[in-house]
């Protein structure tokens, strides 16, 4: 049978053309359950793999997945390990099905600072899937949102030294194209899972006129219809961009 949509023509010409997503709740979704962190870790896997599939049926453009920040080299070694195995796992168990449906992988953040396995896994996943067009799937993993200013603002300094660009040249595109996600739209629909409400270092530049959605559901309990119910929300609310709907006084 074929997978059916849950809404009207109109209401799926307005799902958001790009989807970013704050995995939270793995290490709340093993205590509760008395496990270990990395138990809930390798359970917030299962979600992601149910959640791009969803995205892809869904015809989505892009999906961005927070996996790891800058900052989350904070945790302990024991747990650092954990999540650095588990990218290993994913690409190994999810690599054929990804590319085989068309999905193209990028991965957000610094890959230099990585262990050489995990490095190697991201640049060959990014390779292999380079001609793919359809769902773009944005990784970050050692990410961080002021990162990747700095990183926009070193090569953009480097090109107006070598004459290639004027100071006045300089454009809220221009940043863009120094950014991870170049030439992808810009964030439409922020989830983040577990009830916190904040970015915490994500796509700082792209999420400027996003909507925020803010489920209190652990990631490892967020099923494809907590997403469809967030989508929903978003379908219905009305994005302003600094105008007015209708003219009044
Ligand atoms: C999010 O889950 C996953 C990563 C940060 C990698 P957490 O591990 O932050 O879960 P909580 O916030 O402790 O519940
Ligand atoms: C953000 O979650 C990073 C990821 C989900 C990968 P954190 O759990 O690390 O963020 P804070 O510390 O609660 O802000
Ligand atoms: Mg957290």
């Amino acid at each position: 049978m074929k997978w059916k949509l849950p809404w009207t023509t109109e209401e799926t010409g307005k799902l958001p053309q790009h989807v970013a997503i704050i995995m939270d709740g793995n290490g709340r979704w093993a205590k509760k359950h008395k496990l270990s962190v990395s138990r809930g870790h390798r359970q917030g896997t299962e979600t992601l793999r149910e959640i791009i599939r969803h995205t892809d049926d869904l015809g989505i453009r892009a999906l961005s997945l927070y996996a790891f920040s800058t900052e989350n080299w904070n945790r302990s070694e024991e747990e650092v390990a954990a999540l650095m195995q588990l990218i290993l796992d994913f690409f190994a168990s999810e690599i054929d099905e990804l590319d085989e449906k068309n999905v193209r992988i990028l991965i957000l953040g610094d890959k230099s600072r990585l262990p050489e396995k995990q490095r190697e896994t991201l640049i060959e996943a990014e390779k292999r899937t380079a001609g793919n067009t359809g769902l773009r799937l944005n990784i970050a993993v050692n990410y961080g949102g002021r990162a990747e200013l700095v990183k926009a603002a070193r090569e953009i300094a480097a090109l107006v030294r070598d004459g290639s660009l004027s100071e006045d040249e300089i454009t809220e595109e221009t940043i863009s194209d120094h950014l991870y996600t170049r030439g992808q739209p810009d964030v439409d629909l922020l989830i983040r899972t577990s009830g916190e409400q904040r970015l915490s270092n994500f796509l700082l530049y792209q999420n400027a006129y996003a909507e925020f959605i803010f489920p209190d559901t652990l990631w490892p309990d967020f099923t494809v219809h907590d997403y469809d119910l967030a989508l929903d929300a978003f379908i219905h609310r009305e994005r302003r961009f600094g105008g007015r709907q209708e003219a009044g006084g």
